[in-house]
Parts: structure tokens; C-alpha cells; sequence
């Protein structure tokens, strides 16, 4: 059921799209769903819930790390534990309704507020927390829009932390400000795939259309490699079937990079369902072309390579390193083009499958399945939020593409 995304016409004739909230990586139907199905004891939501409500980031005793300055390579850690237990204890207070988390969550954002002066120190690693870490906070200031007490008293600084200080290297980013940017596809997707996902999420935030636009056109149509026609390089057949895979910008690289792309596509084409923009079936579904072909190599398969330059590196082979590299990124892609839109995906099927088998039966998040930058370079929770039973799916609405 999809209904229209809303115009509004002032008086002035200006026009302002009318953005919905919570509209990011999660919405007030995945808090429903969830809470449903942990009411009802039914699997695999009641370990990811009793998994969530365990750790020690998402107890209501965390206390801030908060510092004024946050280089990825000395200090990064304070950031992304941080923002993971702002998001983990935001998800905690809509599905439970219990406000202490809400309000321990409020506390973590409005320290960083106050303290962060700047994310500087690791050169061009900056960039990465500036997305990566951007994204997530984004993420835990969305959910907490709902909890009155940080709308009067934290939302306006968190909202300007987010746009004095990550935004500003989001956009320097993407806009190619770097020396080593001459080249606009200098660095590898996932720089630049975070940076997208920041500028969208930061632009729900503040109610900013035009940055809203700016970062969906750019992964339309932009330079460098976080543009998805450029994340996802060329389509090859595969083996046997004939079927259209997408070759990744980075598979001649390692496939733990690699992963790590399609949990920012599913986070980037999450945020955008969300708020009625269809990144997910852009240019024929090109993240499922380009997570079939991941999927299907890091199953054991084989699949056609072309050659890869970027003028910097080149491949002429895909890269064995890592590969299996789990992440927790499938249940959201296997929600959206299997159940959701109906689509054969026998590849993402079977990773999300080899996937959960690894974690045990639910997708872990942010925060409970390990240490060290790559476990939070997105949030998780898929089982939690996505997972839908068949007679979920008819429940599910959105909003139509922008008219
Ligand atoms: C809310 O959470 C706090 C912290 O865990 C707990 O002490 C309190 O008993 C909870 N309140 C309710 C009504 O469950
Ligand atoms: C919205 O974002 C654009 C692009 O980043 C910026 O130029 C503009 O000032 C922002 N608008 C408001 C009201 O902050
Ligand atoms: C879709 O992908 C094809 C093949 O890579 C490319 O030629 C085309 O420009 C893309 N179209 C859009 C709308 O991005
Ligand atoms: C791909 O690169 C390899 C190694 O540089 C080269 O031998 C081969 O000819 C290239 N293939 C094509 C189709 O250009
Ligand atoms: C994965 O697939 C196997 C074989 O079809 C099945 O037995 C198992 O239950 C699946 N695991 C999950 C977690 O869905």
C-alpha cells in the first residue's frame, strides 16, 4: 500500500517536502512489529530483544565518553561505542516504552554536543568517522525526536554538532575538497558510501530538503565511487543462468570491504524507503545485482570478473581475501527485495542464511558481536527490525516515490 509523500504549499508558494519521522533506518512499523513479536515469545525477535536488552551498551547506567576531539586512530572507539549505545538505548526506550532509556540515551548525544569541537587527527580517516559515526548518531537522534524532554532540551544542539561538524566533511567529501580528490574516484566506495549515508541522515534530522535531494542525486549521479553506478561497477552474467550480478567497486580489493558496502547500500536504500525515494530498485535494483554477486562468490561460487582501474589501483582478478566476511546487512535486503517486493534473490537468501547461522539465529548489532571499527561501522538489529513472517509483509506501507 503505498501512499504519496506530502507537498506542502505555504502561503509564499515556496515548497517544502513534509519529511516523516521516525524515517530513517527505522520506523514506527518496525517498532510495532518488534514489540508484537516479542510480546508474543515468537523467534528470531525475542533472543535479539533479550541480546539487546544484555549488553552493557544499551543499559541505562552507560555514561558518555564524550571528548572535544576524535581521531579514528587513537580515540575513534569513544565515538562509534558511544553512538552505538545512543542508538542501542533509543531502541530500547520505543520498544519497551520505558523512558529511563530514552533518558540515557538524551545524555550520551547532548554530552558530545557539548564537548565535540571536531573530528581531526587521522588525515584522511576523519572522513570515515564523519560518515560512519554520522550516520549512527543520526540514526539515535531520530528515534529520540519522540521523547519530549530531549526535543525542549537537546535536540537543537545535537542537530548542530551534526550539521556544524559532520556535515560540513560530508559534503567537502562528496563535493571532492581533497587534494587526492583531483581523481574523484581516489577512494574506495565505502569512504564515500558513508558520507551519502550521513548527508541523508543528517538531512532527516534537520528537515532539509535540499540537502536531502543533494545526497540522493549524488548517489544517482555522481563523480566518485559512492555514486551506486560507480560503487557497483559494471553487471556481468553469471555462470550457468545467464542472470545480471553486479561486479562491487571493491571486489578485486578483499571481500571485507566489500561487505562492509552492502551494509551502507541497505542503510542508504533503507533511509531512503523510509522517506519514499526508491534507492533500492534504482537503475533495476542494482544493490541486489551487486549483492547477488557478492553473496554468490562469498558462498564458495565463482563469478566473472572484468578488469578495474581507477587510475590508482587495478584488478584483474577478485580478491580471495576474506572472503565469507559476515556483517550484519542481510535481513533488511532480504526484507526489501524478497518479501517486499517480491524478487528472486537466491543468493542474498542464502547468505542472510549463512549469516544468522554464524550469529546464532538473529542478526546482531552494534555493540554485541565484537570489537574494533568494523563492528560498528553500521548498527544492526536486522532480525529485530526487518524480519517479517509472510503475513507481515501485506502490513507493510511506505511512501511512494517524490511525486
Ligand atoms: C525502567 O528501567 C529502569 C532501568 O533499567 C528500571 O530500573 C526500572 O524498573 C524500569 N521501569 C519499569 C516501569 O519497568
Ligand atoms: C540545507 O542544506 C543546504 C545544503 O547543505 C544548505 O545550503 C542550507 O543552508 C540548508 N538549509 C537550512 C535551512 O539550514
Ligand atoms: C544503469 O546502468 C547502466 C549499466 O551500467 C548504465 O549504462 C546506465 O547509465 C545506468 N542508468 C542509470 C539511470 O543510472
Ligand atoms: C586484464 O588485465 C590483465 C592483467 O593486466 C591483462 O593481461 C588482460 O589482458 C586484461 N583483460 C582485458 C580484457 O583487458
Ligand atoms: C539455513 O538453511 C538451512 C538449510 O536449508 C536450514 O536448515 C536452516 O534452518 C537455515 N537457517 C536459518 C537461520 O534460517
Amino acid at each position: 500500500m503505498l501512499f504519496v509523500r506530502v507537498l506542502l504549499f505555504s502561503f509564499t508558494s515556496s515548497t517544502t517536502f513534509a519529511f516523516l519521522h521516525p524515517g530513517l533506518l527505522v520506523n514506527n512499523q518496525d517498532i510495532t512489529r518488534a514489540k508484537t513479536k516479542i510480546d508474543a515469545k515468537l523467534e528470531p525477535w525475542s533472543s535479539s530483544w533479550n541480546k539487546l536488552t544484555s549488553i552493557p551498551y544499551s543499559s541505562a547506567s552507560y555514561s558518555s565518553n564524550a571528548v572535544s576531539t576524535v581521531s579514528r586512530n587513537s580515540n575513534g572507539e569513544l565515538l562509534w561505542h558511544d553512538a552505538a549505545a545512543a542508538f542501542n538505548l533509543a531502541l530500547r526506550w520505543k520498544i519497551s516504552g520505558n523512558d529511563t532509556y530514552a533518558a540515557t540515551a538524551a545524555k550520551i548525544i547532548v554530552s558530545w554536543a557539548d564537548t565535540l569541537e571536531a573530528l581531526s587527527g587521522s588525515n584522511d580517516d576523519d572522513y570515515l568517522t564523519a560518515g560512519l559515526q554520522g550516520y549512527e548518531l543520526a540514526n539515535a537522534i531520530e528515534l529520540l525526536r519522540d521523547y519530549p524532554p530531549f526535543v525542549e532540551n537537546g535536540l537543537s544542539a545535537a542537530a548542530s554538532m551534526m550539521t556544524s561538524i559532520f556535515l560540513p566533511m560530508n559534503l567537502d567529501f562528496l563535493n571532492h575538497v581533497l587534494g587526492s580528490e583531483h581523481n574523484h574516484k581516489h577512494f574506495f566506495a565505502n569512504w564515500e558510501l558513508c558520507n551519502v549515508a550521513s548527508a541523508m541522515a543528517i538531512a532527516v534530522v534537520v528537515d532539509n530538503s535540499t540537502l536531502w535531494d543533494f545526497a540522493v542525486d549524488y548517489f544517482k549521479t555522481g563523480t566518485g565511487n559512492g555514486a551506486i553506478n560507480n560503487a557497483i561497477t559494471n553487471l556481468v552474467q553469471e555462470p550457468g543462468t545467464g542472470n545480471l550480478l553486479g561486479q562491487g567497486q571493491e571486489s578485486g580489493r578483499d571481500q571485507g570491504h566489500s561487505a562492509m558496502d552492502y551494509q551502507l547500500l541497505g542503510a542508504i536504500g533503507q533511509q531512503a524507503w523510509n522517506q519514499g525515494e526508491d534507492l533500492f530498485g534504482y537503475n533495476d535494483s542494482r544493490i541486489l545485482l551487486g549483492a547477488e554477486y557478492f553473496a554468490r562468490y562469498n558462498l564458495g561460487y565463482d563469478v566473472p570478473f572484468e578488469n578495474y582501474t581507477n587510475g590508482i589501483v587495478s584488478y584483474s582478478s577478485i580478491s580471495s581475501s576474506s572472503r565469507g566476511a559476515i556483517r550484519p546487512a542481510w535481513e533488511v535486503l532480504y526484507a526489501h527485495y524478497v518479501q517486499i517486493k517480491g524478487l528472486s534473490a537466491p543468493w542474498t537468501t542464502a547468505y542472510l542464511n549463512k549469516t544468522l547461522e554464524r550469529f546464532g539465529g538473529f542478526e546482531e548489532g552494534a555493540g554485541s558481536w565484537g570489537e574494533g571499527s568494523g563492528h560498528y561501522d553500521g548498527l544492526g538489529w536486522g532480525s529485530l527490525l526487518y524480519h517479517m513472517e509472510d503475513s507481515d509483509v501485506s502490513k507493510v506501507t511506505s511512501r511512494s516515490s517524490k511525486a
